[in-house]
């Protein structure tokens, strides 16, 4: 029985007509005697009508049927009795009367209800063990199609302007980026490892020396990371790499291929350019290096103000070096309640607070542990720079810079959801607030370790009038990196390159202080490249995953994979990872210490 049409197909034009559906049974209805089935497939959804009084045997047949069972069905289009016409489907006013049935497959009984509305109820670790039946549901297919829908966008605005894709090995070298890397073993080289490739970095910048001037890929990327919502070990890239590029021509770049993805996906169009806003500014204002632009809530900066007061917490922290008094008002959170004032300090305590001190504003009165603390000038200084009125409330954090702007960055999130539930500020997924972060600096110190590390990675070029400070002060060399950043996630990041041997020698030597033999060893094939001319360059890499969630309005990229891990990094379909055999063992030249393979963690 060959399909004539798909489930979304047949209309009040087709009356008459003869058609064949073949799909998946979406319910099934009995209305004494006669059988009501609604048939699904990847498009839509047909009624189709099996009446005893037509064909007897048929409706028997067909009253074997269980939801999910695969069927092709043939029958004439008739109209729908009046009263019984459904107007939100586009099939809602006729139903296939059936005249013949082909079952290939009668299903089990799902363990979950596929339907959209009961998903958000279904443990999610079921879902993942039965992904087939999941990705059945019309959200996720459609998750699917927008993935496909962007990577078709991207490919042809790329092609466009004559990039070109190039793919690049997954089995790479080991050569430590930042995340820690999967290894693989040699089976050929005894003892010796691949590792798979944490993003193609290395390999597009070598085809940059190769003369290939415009590159991209989407690439599959490897982390072994702690997975989160917006974390996988395995992910994608959009990857692009240009020859003869600046700054601007990147924002330019990524604007134009982001306005296309939401003209041809949603159908929305975008305002470029995007916003700018260096990365101190960043911090200071929004106390993140991914701002959430959506709402207005931003810190202040009281380290002046309370440099004489008489609360020691405050001055003593005022005078330090690189050290500061910030302050947040979450305007109209003066309601906030014992529960939610604990969440947040404990919250803030995760970041290394010592404490949230706070002042609430309420019946013209400012109610605070530490307000008594406070003299007029000083209580006169933070009405007037965080503009308090009633209902506010005003959060505190004294500590080193980064660390202060840090915790009252997090207060401002989780403030802002609470004024939402309240209503009292609106976070709508659609409301498309881009960013680009910039001018961050080439190095962060790491007191831990006692060194600098890369701040993006140890390929980033330096602003050039900064480079005679790469000896003196790493620290205030800026890097020429950037960010893009869309509703308080970091969708990409990238910088103009090092393209000259001996600066990028410097940087891992002088200023990374990794060994002389050790650079050699990881990076000595790219030092090399470089001396047969290297020409200027640069790049950046947006994760698809991210892009596409947003897209979709999910929060968990794991809804636009359609094979994801678990937050413990298992396949529970494949149930991966397994144990291996001894025999598979010897062969890759591998001994395990564990004795017996771990047992699968209790399920959840
Ligand atoms: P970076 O490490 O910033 O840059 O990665 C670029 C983008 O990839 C996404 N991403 C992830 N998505 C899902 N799961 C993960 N574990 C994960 N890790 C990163 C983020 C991030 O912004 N080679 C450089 C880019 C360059 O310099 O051109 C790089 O990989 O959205
Ligand atoms: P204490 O004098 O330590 O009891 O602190 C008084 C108030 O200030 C308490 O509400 C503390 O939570 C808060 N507090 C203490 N240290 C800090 C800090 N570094 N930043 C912000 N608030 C703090």
């Amino acid at each position: 029985m060959n399909r004539t049409h798909h489930c979304a197909q047949l209309s009040k034009n087709d009356l008459g007509s003869i058609a064949s559906l073949s799909g998946w049974v979406d319910s099934i209805r009995d209305h004494g005697g006669i059988l009501f089935i609604d048939l699904r497939d990847r498009k839509g959804v047909t009624q189709v009508k099996f009446d005893p009084q037509d064909n007897a045997a048929l409706a028997q047949q067909a009253a074997r049927l269980k939801p999910e069972s695969v069927i092709g069905v043939s029958g004439r289009v008739t109209a729908r009795p009046e009263g019984t016409v459904n107007d939100k489907l586009p099939t809602g006013e006729i139903e296939l009367t059936a005249a013949s049935l082909v079952i290939h497959n009668i299903s089990e009984t799902p363990p979950f209800p596929l339907d959209d509305a009961s998903a958000g109820k279904v443990n999610e670790d079921l879902r993942l063990t039965y992904r087939y039946l999941d990705l059945r549901r019309p959200k996720m297919r459609g998750n699917l199609v927008v993935r496909h829908r962007v990577a078709k966008a991207v490919r042809d605005y790329f092609d466009e302007r004559e990039f070109i894709e190039v793919e690049t090995p997954a089995l790479f070298k080991s050569t430590p980026e930042g995340a820690r890397e999967y290894l693989v073993p040699s089976r050929i080289w005894p003892g010796q490892f691949y590792a798979l490739s944490q993003s193609p970095q290395q390999f597009k910048q070598i085809l940059m020396v190769a003369g290939v001037e415009r590159y991209f890929q989407i690439a599959r990327c490897f982390r072994d990371e702690d997975l989160r919502a917006d974390r996988q070990m395995e992910f994608t890239q959009v990857d692009v790499e240009a020859s003869f590029i600046t700054r601007e021509d990147v924002y330019e770049l990524f604007e134009g291929m982001l306005k296309k993805i939401w003209r041809d996906v949603l159908g929305v169009e975008i305002a470029t350019p995007f916003l700018r806003l260096p990365f101190v500014d960043a911090m200071n204002r929004f106390g993140v290096d991914k701002p959430d632009m959506r709402f207005a809530i931003e810190l202040s900066d009281l380290t002046d103000a309370f440099k004489n007061s008489s609360f020691k917490v405050f001055s003593a922290t005022a005078n330090k070096p690189g050290c500061a008094i910030k302050a947040i008002n979450a305007k109209g959170l003066a309601d906030i309640t014992q529960g939610e004032l604990k969440a947040l300090e404990d919250t803030a305590k995760t970041l290394g607070a010592k404490g949230l001190a706070f002042i609430k504003v309420e019946g013209g009165e400012w109610k605070s542990p530490i307000v008594k603390f406070f003299s007029d000038a000083e209580k006169a200084a933070l009405a007037e720079k965080l503009r308090m009125a009633d209902g506010d409330i005003v959060f505190f954090a004294a500590d080193e810079w980064e660390k202060a702007c840090a915790i009252l960055g997090r207060v401002r999130l989780e403030a802002a959801q609470l004024l939402a539930k309240r209503g009292k500020i609106t976070l709508r997924a659609d409301d498309w607030k881009f960013l680009w972060v910039v001018d961050f600096p080439l190095m962060t110190y790491d007191a831990d370790r006692g060194g600098y590390a890369a701040t993006h990675h140890p390929f980033t070029a330096p602003v050039p009038e900064d480079i005679p400070l790469l000896d003196s002060d790493p620290k205030a060399v800026r890097g020429q990196h950037y960010d893009l950043v869309l509703n308080g996630m970091e969708l990409g990041g990238g910088s103009i390159r090092i393209h000259q041997p001996a600066l990028q020698k410097k940087v891992f030597e002088d200023v990374l202080k990794i060994p002389r033999d050790v650079v050699e060893s990881r990076f000595g094939y790219m030092l090399k490249a470089f001396t047969y001319g290297a020409p200027p360059h640069g790049g950046i890499a947006f994760g698809l995953d991210r892009l596409v969630a947003l897209l979709c309005g999910t929060t968990s990229i794991r809804d636009v994979i359609a094979f994801p891990k678990t937050q413990k990094g298992q396949c529970l379909m494949t149930q991966s990872p397994s144990p291996v055999t001894p025999k598979q063992l010897k062969e890759l030249h591998i001994q395990t210490v564990v004795p017996e393979p771990a047992a699968p963690p209790p399920a959840a």
